[in-house]
């Protein structure tokens, strides 16, 4: 029941609140692709009001492979870390040369892709096919923390187990839409690192024991 109430609580916030942003309204892979690494170290309003442009300019892998750095990078200006920009060009000629202009749908090869870590290898697929695996970014690994009184010293690695246990099957494009969204709007500002959970339960809190208890959930 501890999971079912999880996720109840926070698809109930998400059904209330959700927010709306133009990468929510497209499945296309390459879209996707854009958005995600834009919001890496972009605010998110600032990311919403670039995008659309960019995909006019920029509509598929070809045109921006096929466009000058110097093309990508005036667009890319305003959001910051050029490095990004530049990354996601170099990406975009690989994957004319690999793939054929397809953006691939495995974390494993988009992960190879340069400007695409681990959590942007998991957030393609999620976005855009909707594939049951967890995306973990900073956002969402404060809701897991925060929501299932975890340590904050948990590993990367066993945070994606918990996130892997606690997803809904079959509705991974809204959970993690609607764990961002909880994460923005409920724990950002004061109401983050106040009074933790974690710090008034240092049993609840270890990792150890909430992996047996998620786990007998199953
Ligand atoms: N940050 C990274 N991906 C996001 C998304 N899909 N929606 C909102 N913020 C995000």
């Amino acid at each position: 029941a501890l999971v079912e109430a999880f996720q109840a609580k926070i698809f109930d916030f998400y059904e209330k609140n959700r927010r709306s942003f133009p990468w929510r309204l497209t499945t296309d892979r390459y879209a996707v692709m854009v958005s995600e690494v834009m919001l890496q170290q972009t605010q998110a309003d600032r990311v919403a009001s670039r995008f659309a442009r960019w995909l006019e300019r920029f509509p598929d892998v070809r045109s921006l492979a096929s466009a000058s750095l110097r093309e990508v990078l005036e667009e890319w200006s305003g959001l910051g870390y050029n490095g990004r920009g530049q990354r996601l060009h170099r990406a975009a000629a690989m994957i004319i040369e690999r793939y054929g202009g397809e953006v691939p749908a495995e974390p494993a090869q988009l992960i190879e892709l340069p400007g695409i870590g681990v959590y942007t290898s998991r957030s393609i697929p999620v976005f855009a096919d909707n594939l049951d695996i967890a995306a973990v970014d900073t956002n969402i690994r404060r809701v897991l923390i925060h929501e299932l009184n975890l340590s904050e010293s948990i590993t990367p690695k066993a945070l994606l187990d918990v996130a892997e246990v606690v997803l809904p099957k079959g509705r991974s494009r809204d959970w993690h839409n609607a764990l961002m969204d909880y994460g923005a709007m409920e724990l950002t500002g004061k109401k983050t690192g106040i009074a933790p959970l974690t710090k008034q339960s240092s049993f609840k809190g270890s990792r150890r024991w909430y992996r047996g208890a998620l786990l007998r959930e199953l």
